[in-house]
């Protein structure tokens, strides 16, 4: 089959790809002429581990391809697929949806024969009934045009496997329409499907909540753990022997139950603030209120943080040096939006702390959207001289680190470890002040 794909980046380029790798036919379609010719020469403009093999596998076969040219996008294929961004708007809770109608409003005009558009991206609900009204206002095949939505639930680090091995298809339609946008998606996925992917067939409306749900869910549960560790912190309990007795309950799970600094990222953050705003203007605010809760829980974690490191180095940040491991909101990903760790190294920083920051992959965009840190380019360097370590990723580089690794480099032993993944008896046992969030 044929299909396009508006937006190249960790969504569509993946997608992409990986529509590609499943066989078909795929032009990867972007305004951005940088990244269209990176993404033709093989290149994957962030990390993303598995993606250039994948892309460069794809091109080479010839299936693959990427353009600037809505014009092009239109005449190759009748399946398109919208994978743009939906960013936070400056200043609001609402999920910016430039991208999304920008897309719509250069390629409707072009659509001259009947063509199905089929939406990736998050969006606050009700807006696939809308941009299909519109797509088929301004489409020369008019009545022709449907659009569809089929989520995407991929997480950095792990997006080739969850789109070639996903949980779930989920693909909403508008029932007043043709049909024609499910035969086309069963027929793009035939080979997921015959593995046994469940596929669920939806409304449109449904399809859009089914993406925002799984998320603001998945944020619950980390904040509910985290909840619980402010509890820990009272009384001296542990919250991490706490969850696995939790998560032995297969109704509960293990699963997204790691106490530590929280969420951060593209996507859970701002798409329950924008799930908030969305249900505040249909009138069902009250139903989600606990959401500005778990946003708050998920933030305090981020004070309680500085808060320890304070106490590391005896009260006071105003010239101690600090050494943060970690920048990128999770392992395995440069993505820095809303990282909890270099919101950590921002906060001591202004409270006067000399922050220097190491991490393997998100050096050069934490350069980019923190420029007044200290970046340092190995653990080593950023912990020279340390009055206290701050472990803010669980980069594996870190997890394995033992006491005697930083000794020699550090001026004081004391760390803090945000993601409650070192082994606190050893550290203790090597002569270490040792913190975890939630332990005690
Ligand atoms: C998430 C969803 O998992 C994915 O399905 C959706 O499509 C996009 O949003 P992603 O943002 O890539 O994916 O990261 P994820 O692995 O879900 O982690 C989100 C954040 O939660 C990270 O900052 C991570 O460190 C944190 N986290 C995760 C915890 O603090 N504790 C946990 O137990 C799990």
């Amino acid at each position: 089959m044929r299909c396009t794909v508006f937006g190249t980046g960790y969504l569509g380029a993946t997608h992409a790809a990986c529509m590609a790798e499943l066989g078909h036919e795929v032009l990867g379609v972007d305004i951005d002429p940088g990244k269209v010719a990176k993404l033709s020469g093989g290149e994957v403009p962030f990390y993303e581990p598995g993606l250039a093999d994948v892309l460069r596998r794809n091109i080479d076969a010839g299936r693959l391809q990427f353009t600037t040219s809505y014009v092009d996008a239109a005449a190759f294929a009748d399946l398109h697929f919208l994978g743009v961004g939906t960013p936070q708007k400056k200043g609001e809770y609402a999920a910016d949806l430039r991208h999304v109608y920008s897309v719509i409003d250069t390629l409707a005009p072009l659509l001259d024969r009947p063509a199905v558009i089929v939406g990736k991206s998050t969006v606050p609900v009700g807006t696939a009934a809308e941009l299909g009204s519109r797509a088929r206002e301004l489409a020369p095949a008019a009545d022709e045009v449907e659009v569809a939505w089929n989520p995407e639930f991929l997480r950095e680090g792990f997006a080739v496997e969850d789109t070639l091995r996903p949980d779930r298809l989920v693909l909403g339609v508008d029932r007043a329409r043709s049909g024609r946008a499910e035969v086309l998606v069963r027929e793009l996925y035939a080979d997921l499907i015959a593995d046994e992917v469940p596929f669920l067939l939806t409304d449109l409306p449904t399809a859009e909540l089914v993406k925002v749900s799984a998320n603001a869910f998945l944020a619950t549960k980390i904040s509910f753990i985290n909840a619980i560790s402010e509890v820990c912190e009272a009384t001296g309990a542990d919250v991490t022997a706490l969850a696995d007795a939790l998560g032995y309950d297969a109704r509960i799970g293990r699963r997204f139950l790691n106490a530590g600094l929280g969420f951060g990222g593209g996507c859970l953050p701002k798409d329950i603030r924008a799930f908030m705003a969305r249900a505040g203007e249909l009138g069902a605010n009250q139903a989600l209120t606990f959401l500005r809760e778990v946003d708050s829980i998920n933030m305090r974690r981020r004070t309680k943080m500085v808060e320890l490191g304070t106490r590391a180095v005896g009260g006071s940040l105003l010239g101690a040096n600090i050494a943060v491991l970690g920048a990128a909101f999770k392992p395995e990903s440069d993505d820095v939006r809303d990282s909890p760790a270099l919101n950590v190294a921002g906060m001591m920083q202004l409270h006067g702390a000399v922050v220097s920051v190491y991490d393997p992959k998100a050096l050069d965009n934490s350069r980019r959207l923190f420029p007044t840190l200290n970046y340092a380019t190995s653990v080593a360097e950023a912990c020279a001289g340390a009055d206290a370590v701050l472990l803010a990723t669980e980069w594996d580089e870190f997890r394995s680190l033992r006491p005697a690794d930083l000794e020699g480099h550090v001026r004081a032993r004391a760390i803090v470890d945000g993601r409650n993944c070192l082994d606190a008896d050893e550290w203790t046992a090597a002569g270490w002040s040792y913190r975890g969030l939630g332990r005690g």
